[in-house]
């Protein structure tokens, strides 16, 4: 198959400007390549034909560019058997594109070494077109695979241009670059205007939202044992000590907060956590480390905003791990199972862990501490209770607590096709009986849960996830994830856009039962709570009096109809101080509640808003951190808050090492007293009922 010439000029193919390069990009397998490469003389011409584009980068007739190198040969290799080819005319540099250091993981575990393509410069345009013949015959006889060869358009970006270009050339590319450099500037300016506009909106945003939210949500966080698990936990101590009379063994202590609630100290709590723990738990958990981090959320008072850190060392997050993860099987484990190590790492089974694998171990070890306090009573009366996990991927989460929590049940429910044949084939590895495993979409899940867990499921998701816990009063723990996606699901399932774009044809029956979901239940309506919607209902209403006020003074100050004594000079000014009120453009805020019909539409218009700001992620360095974490926490609060008003008792609390992710919120939900009474057909199990009565 000879790729055509709208392909080979694609305007999105590969930007560092081969013109080969992009054959190889647009070629999708090896029998493409081979094919294109045999067409090699014509393709050239093709490629050489067509006038360039105004901007287009120069053709650099000296360059040489050979793709679609075996990259499962050493590059160095490679170099040499290049320079040894065309070494007799004498090219002033052979090189063998290598990869960058982020993007080597994915490659090397496919086997690759290097990028699959090199440049090699020459003097003369006859030395190059010399050079290619010779190539391309060393490509068919030593490398079983033909490479393409052809002049760049070029040189790489950190040759030095001197070396291939003559003074003309070189020339032209400074002013080139030189453009490049001031559109850039301007581009660069333009961003941070809008971007600062974004945050003076949402700043008072924040600052017109009263309490609790607002810039009080931050105080909302509380540390990872809810102070209704630890009442209730100190209740069930106290009947026991009645019931024991050994009031000696159990000491209480005063809880920081005064008043009538009292809280365990750190000691009696592990205790009473270790002994409901199932054995393989009990073997795991580090009691030193769960102590110490008991002791230490006691004494800490308030811990305000989730920070993220600069970068966090690898030896610091292994240290505080609470479990010790050598004990459990390594198909469960996110690092080897779900192969989030390094390839190197899981080959040998042992080494140094990445942060990506660690974070995932510490959001593990987060949900384990917060079911087994969620779960403690019915672990001590030996219930069985049923677990959901909505978004569960590939299962880093669902197997570990699986295998740690053999006395329960837990499904996994996903709609990615290949995550759950991924899952599958762990929990066959695995020989794991408490699990079952449900492809499928949230939104249409209608089996039972006791408990609900959803580990970072995408915007809406993570809302599904709690409308699902709340038809059923199930308990639920759930840490949301990004939020910008939140308006696309509103209108169209999470990933699946209406607009047909690639994820959407990559998986047509997910997108279908999306849509049939948000028929069968409806939409998820933003922001979730009376509380916030109220709020943000008098926010829209301040905005627009101040709007309105701004255009009376404008009339009031406007000098048309007063006397003047140069009415020609006045009416010039006039017109010149309106035109410049209307070309200053209404902030995104204004925008937000001006430019909405209805009052709903207003509500959501500045809760987008709000969530555009808050969807940040560790990846990103963050030019605004601290008013994003606000922002997200106020979005988390008035998911809590909704649940509250379905009559949960609600924390937001984080996840252990806070500081490793930008996605740390987690909210906590205990059923009302006696709901678990009134519950989804065939849902409920018994032994659970009593739990939360
Ligand atoms: C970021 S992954 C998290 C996976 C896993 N919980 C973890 O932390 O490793 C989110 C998962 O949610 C799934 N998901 C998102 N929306 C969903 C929906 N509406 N129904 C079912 N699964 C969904 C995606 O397919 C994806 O596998």
């Amino acid at each position: 198959m000879l790729l055509s010439r709208k392909q080979l000029l694609h305007p999105h193919s590969y930007t560092t400007c081969y013109c080969f390069h992009a054959l190889v990009y647009q070629a999708r397998s090896r029998a493409c390549i081979t094919a294109a490469a045999a067409n090699t003389a014509e393709a050239t011409s093709a490629v050489a034909a067509p006038p360039p584009k105004p901007g287009a980068p120069k053709q650099c007739a000296r360059v040489l560019f050979v793709g679609g190198l075996p990259g499962a040969v050493d590059p160095d290799v490679l170099q040499q058997q290049l320079a040894a080819a065309c070494s007799q005319w004498h090219p002033t540099r052979v090189e063998v594109a290598r990869f960058e250091e982020e993007s080597v993981r994915s490659r090397f575990a496919a086997g690759w070494q290097h990028k699959g393509h090199a440049a090699i410069a020459f003097t003369s345009e006859d030395d190059l077109a010399a050079a290619a013949a010779a190539v391309q015959q060393l490509a068919a006889d030593d490398w079983q695979v033909a490479a393409v060869v052809g002049p760049a358009r070029k040189p790489p970006p950190h040759w030095p241009p001197e070396l291939t270009l003559t003074p003309q050339e070189l020339q032209e590319v400074q002013q080139q670059q030189a453009a490049a450099a001031l559109r850039r500037a301007h581009n660069k300016r333009q961003r941070d205007r809008r971007q600062q506009r974004l945050i003076d909106s949402v700043s008072s945003l924040l600052t017109g939202l009263s309490p609790p939210a607002g810039l009080a949500a931050a105080q909302q966080y509380q540390p990872l044992l809810g102070q209704r698990l630890q009442q209730q936990l100190l209740q069930q101590h106290q009947q026991h000590q009645q019931q024991l009379e050994q009031a000696a063994d159990l000491q209480l202590t005063s809880s920081s907060t005064g008043g009538s609630s009292s809280v365990l100290c750190a000691t009696d709590l592990v205790d009473q956590l270790m002994a409901a723990m199932p054995d393989p738990l009990r073997f795991a958990i580090q009691v030193d480390k769960l102590q110490q981090l008991l002791q230490t959320q006691q004494q800490q008072q308030g811990p305000g905003l989730i920070r993220l850190a600069a970068a966090p060392s690898v030896v610091a997050v292994e240290q505080q791990l609470l479990l010790d993860w050598s004990l459990l099987p390594a198909v469960v484990d996110p690092a080897f199972g779900g192969q989030l190590a390094d390839a190197d790492v899981v080959r040998a089974g042992a080494g140094r862990m990445n942060l990506r694998a660690l974070r995932k171990r510490v959001q593990v070890e987060s949900f384990m501490l917060l079911l087994l306090q969620l779960t403690l009573p019915a672990l001590k009366a030996n219930a069985h209770l049923h677990i959901v996990e909505f978004g569960s991927g590939s299962g880093n989460l669902v197997l570990p607590l699986a295998h740690l929590f053999p006395c329960f049940t837990l499904t996994a429910v996903d709609m990615k096709a290949s995550a759950i044949t991924l899952l599958r084939q762990r929990v066959q590895q695995g020989q794991m009986h408490n699990v079952r495993v449900q492809e499928g979409t949230i939104e249409l899940y209608s089996g039972a849960a006791d408990v609900v867990l959803a580990l970072h499921a995408c915007g809406a998701a993570s809302d599904w996830s709690l409308a699902q816990a709340a038809a059923r009063s199930a308990a639920f723990i759930v840490s949301p994830c990004c939020i910008g996606k939140v308006n696309k699901s509103n209108t169209a399932g999470l990933f699946y856009r209406q607009d047909g774009s690639k994820r959407q044809q990559a998986d047509q029956a997910a997108a279908a039962q999306v849509q049939q979901a948000l028929q069968q239940t409806g939409q998820i309506q933003y922001p979730r709570s009376h509380w916030l919607k109220q709020q943000m209902d008098e926010l829209a209403a301040k905005v627009k009096a101040e709007q309105q006020q701004q255009q009376q003074q404008q009339q009031d100050a406007s000098p048309l109809g007063t006397p003047a004594a140069d009415p020609a000079g006045h009416t010039l000014l006039a017109q010149q101080q309106q035109q410049q009120q209307q070309q200053q453009p209404l902030s995104p805020l204004q925008q937000a509640v001006l430019q909405s019909g209805s009052r709903t539409e207003q509500c959501r218009a500045l809760f987008s808003l709000m969530a555009q700001a808050a969807d940040y992620s560790h990846q990103e360095d963050h030019s605004y951190p601290d008013l994003a974490a606000l922002a997200k926490s106020n979005v988390e609060l008035d998911r809590g808050l909704s649940m509250a008003e379905a009559g949960y008792s609600t924390a937001l609390v984080r996840l252990l090492q806070p500081e490793l992710t930008a996605k740390a919120d987690v909210l906590l939900g205990l059923p009302a007293a006696g709901a678990r009474q009134v519950t989804a057909a065939g849902s409920a199990s018994s032994a659970f009922s009593w739990v939360w009565a």
